[in-house]
């Protein structure tokens, strides 16, 4: 591979190294993807307005997400399968996230449990969940996340049943992959990737097997899994997980106003509008069109934060520019994470980072702050 000068040599890297099923995991929408495309294709029919003869030589990225510091508006997504992208990859990605300044969020559905984190990285993350049937889990869950002191929970609210995508279906996605004639011949193209498994425990779901009562090995983990996402889910378990949580609460997936307007009743700090990268409702607008009527109902009452698509400084200039007071991403340092590990998270990091710092400055705006409807054409 030459240079890498952009995410998507990253995922092009990532494609060559990650085996096939856990590539497609990552890099794929549900049914037709036509929201998984729109979430990219929207950002780029935003016009930047470009000004000239404008003092940008001091710049600052600097900001707050949940009053917390960091060295740009842009967090880590919760990302499920983060540990087959490359070995311990959670765990590499909240270094790199933490090394960086930038928030990193755990998945329920991560390889690397919540106590591994906690154990790798001293700055405080954030920990996703999502409503599962079992309570008593999820009270669990959420325990164990406060004994991690994680600094915010993210309640994942488009999850109540898992939308349908083609491709794992068609590769029997499986974490760790079964040991069929097709994955085996796979594997054997993919070394790096064998060799960094071959030196960890962590293959399967950390924060759920051996926690989840009667899940003790893959069949009976993906029985319950496919039974746990609540289709039930309601206002009130949100109120009921707030109150049990006690502390800074995310509300993502929301893509209605209306819908806004409840998880501002509800008291989140914040909301990310997301269509989950295009995974479940094929046929939602992208997260990107969804944005301004949602800071326009909600925006004085949280933080307004979107994901989907994001894949360059510009899409989080654009972003912030209508209206969200952060990002969050998922695919981008995916793709660096399993083209090259914790320094290909990095690599992602400092690539988003310089180009929002050099369409600033091409926009005549030298602090973050003022990136505002004023910017765009
Ligand atoms: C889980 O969040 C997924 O999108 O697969």
């Amino acid at each position: 591979m030459s240079v890498i000068t952009c995410v998507e040599d990253l995922r092009l890297l990532a494609r060559r190294r990650v085996p096939r099923m856990f590539y497609d995991y990552a890099d794929s929408g549900s049914w037709t993807e036509g929201t998984y495309r729109a979430n990219e294709q929207d950002f780029q029919r935003i016009l930047l307005r470009q000004r000239v003869a404008i003092d940008v030589e001091r710049r600052n990225l600097r900001s707050r997400m949940l009053g917390e510091d960091v060295a740009m508006p842009v967090a880590l997504a919760p990302t499920g399968l983060t540990g087959m992208q490359h070995a311990d990859g959670e765990i590499l990605a909240a270094r790199a996230a933490e090394a960086f300044g930038v928030p990193f969020t755990l998945s329920t559905m991560s390889i690397c449990s919540i106590e591994d984190i906690a154990a790798h990285t001293r700055a405080p993350f954030w920990f996703q969940l999502y409503v599962m049937r079992d309570r008593d889990f999820i009270e669990r869950l959420i325990a164990r996340a406060k004994a991690a002191r994680c600094s915010a929970l993210m309640l994942t609210l488009d999850l109540q049943i898992l939308g349908q995508r083609h491709k794992d279906l068609k590769n029997g996605l499986s974490a760790p992959p079964k040991p069929t004639l097709r994955n085996l011949l796979n594997l054997a193209c993919k070394p790096r990737w064998v060799l960094g498994m071959a030196g960890t425990r962590r293959r399967s779901f950390g924060n759920i097997v051996g926690h989840a009562s009667g899940v003790d090995d893959l069949s009976s983990l993906s029985a319950w899994t496919s039974q746990q996402f609540d289709p039930r889910l309601s206002w009130k378990d949100v109120e009921w997980i707030k109150r049990l949580w006690d502390g800074k609460l995310i509300l993502k997936g929301v893509m209605d106003a209306e819908d806004a307007r409840h998880a501002a009743d509800c008291g989140a700090d914040a909301l990310v509008v997301s269509n989950h990268g295009g995974r479940q409702l094929d046929g939602a607008p992208s997260s990107i069109a969804a944005l301004p009527a949602i800071v326009d109902a909600v925006g004085s009452r949280m933080e307004v934060w979107m994901d989907g698509g994001v894949r360059s400084g510009q899409d989080v200039f654009k972003a912030l520019a209508l209206g969200a007071r952060g990002t969050l991403i998922g695919r981008a340092f995916l793709y660096g994470l399993g083209a090259l590990g914790q320094a290909g998270v990095t690599r992602c990091l400092e690539i988003i980072r310089n180009e929002l710092d050099l369409t600033m400055a091409f926009c005549g705006l030298d602090d973050v702050a003022c990136v505002d409807r004023q910017a765009l054409l």
